[in-house]
């Protein structure tokens, strides 16, 4: 008989009790051999059940959010879904006119609900959006990562007080934040700023006008970059000055930044300016670059579409300078594992035996792994024929 979680963690917790009469190895002051025989199958089903490396995920709702963003509901079919922190997001795998590939989107749904929600917004050119947003159906099944990411509120270095920055559909983890404060009777005061070009491409804009109405540690403040004139909000750019108008003493205060990667670029200098300790303020990354070629150390010579062969085994796969490595191996039937696909996870992390790539200075890639000839697939691109090992 399947165990819930819950079953599993009673079990596991009772099980140093029984450990302890059975009298094996355990000294008073010892703890509990984990590793014990007796423990692994325990530990096993129950840190498998917490922590599924997949899930299998039907879908039984589409809400349409805006005319670009839809929310797709899911149920999980081969097991309970697991636990997760509000922040985090899940890799889809999909199949895209025959091309097996995968993207992370975070939860916007709060954890311990018996769905999961994940938000999704087409992109201009977006290979995957576009596919998600036009051809998926109600109970159509999937693939995905369990919950993943770092990109959540930590009560002992974080504070109570926090300030959300978003830029479009980086509203997502955020949603799944303030969804999560609405059941705990906001322990946190949250100030959300919410970048969008108009209105009508706000994502949950009433469910947050209604919250902010009706909870005094919640304040929303949507800004407009291309609003019409008609608009009656704020417009504008997220700058120091607008940032001040929202939050007094943001020194004081920790931001959570999730957006397009030139919002990042523009936001944190503004917060800068504000005396926003560095360490305080928080990002998520999304995806590679829009535009690879705008960033810092992109080679100016080098046409994005200059076409490189890239030696992977006995395969000689075509690959573009201006497209993840990723993408490119993908399209010739070759997998890279992944899970953030933002430069961030070392999921993708691939040895390259010789020639040169890109990587942006965001790619979280550690020392060690650079000085032995590693790269992050996922926002590695050629500068010049590859030779690489996965
Ligand atoms: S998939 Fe996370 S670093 Fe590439």
């Amino acid at each position: 008989m399947t165990q819930s979680i819950v079953e599993l963690l009673k079990d596991l917790g009772n099980f140093p009790k029984a450990y302890y009469e059975k009298n094996l190895r355990r000294r008073t002051g010892a703890g509990t051999d984990y590793l014990a025989p007796e423990y692994q199958d325990r530990v096993r089903r129950t840190v498998e059940a917490i922590h599924p490396k997949t899930m299998r995920l039907r879908v039984t709702e589409i809400i349409k959010e805006t005319a670009t963003a839809k929310t797709f509901r899911f149920v999980r079919v081969d097991g309970e879904l697991p636990p997760f922190r509000p922040g985090q997001y899940v890799n889809w795998q999909v199949k895209v006119g025959g091309v097996r590939t995968s993207r992370a989107y975070s939860i916007s749904s709060a954890p311990g609900q018996d769905h999961l929600d994940l938000t999704i917004r087409g992109m201009k050119g977006g290979f995957v959006s576009k596919y998600l947003l036009e051809k998926i159906e109600i109970g159509d099944s999937f693939d995905t990562s369990g919950p993943l990411g770092g990109f959540y509120h930590e009560p002992l270095i974080d504070g109570n007080e926090l300030v959300f920055i978003a830029g479009g559909s980086g509203i997502t983890p955020f949603m799944s934040i303030i969804r999560d404060q609405v059941i705990r009777d906001w322990p946190l005061r949250i100030t959300l700023i919410y970048g969008s070009r108009k209105p009508s491409d706000i994502i949950f804009g009433k469910e947050l006008e209604q919250l902010s109405k009706d909870n005094a540690a919640f304040t929303y403040m949507p800004v407009m970059s291309e609003a019409p004139p008609s608009y009656r909000g704020r417009r504008g750019f997220i700058t120091s000055r607008l940032i001040k108008q929202a939050v007094a003493d943001p020194a004081a205060k920790t931001f959570y930044l999730c957006g397009p990667n030139a919002m990042y670029d523009f936001v944190r200098p503004e917060l800068l300016k504000l005396d926003a300790p560095a360490h305080k303020i928080k990002r998520e990354l999304y995806g590679p670059p829009a535009d690879v070629t705008k960033e810092l150390g992109w080679p100016a010579r080098l046409k994005p579409t200059t076409v490189f062969t890239v030696k992977v085994g006995d395969r000689e796969i075509p690959a573009r300078a201006g497209e993840p490595l990723i993408s490119s191996l993908e399209r010739y039937g070759v997998v890279v594992p992944a899970e953030c696909r933002s430069g961030a996870c070392s999921a993708c992390r691939t040895k390259l035996l010789s020639g040169e790539v890109y990587m942006p200075p965001s790619t979280g890639i550690r020392q060690s792994d650079a000085a032995n000839g590693y790269i992050h697939a996922c926002v590695a691109y050629p500068l010049s024929d590859l030779v690489i090992r996965l």
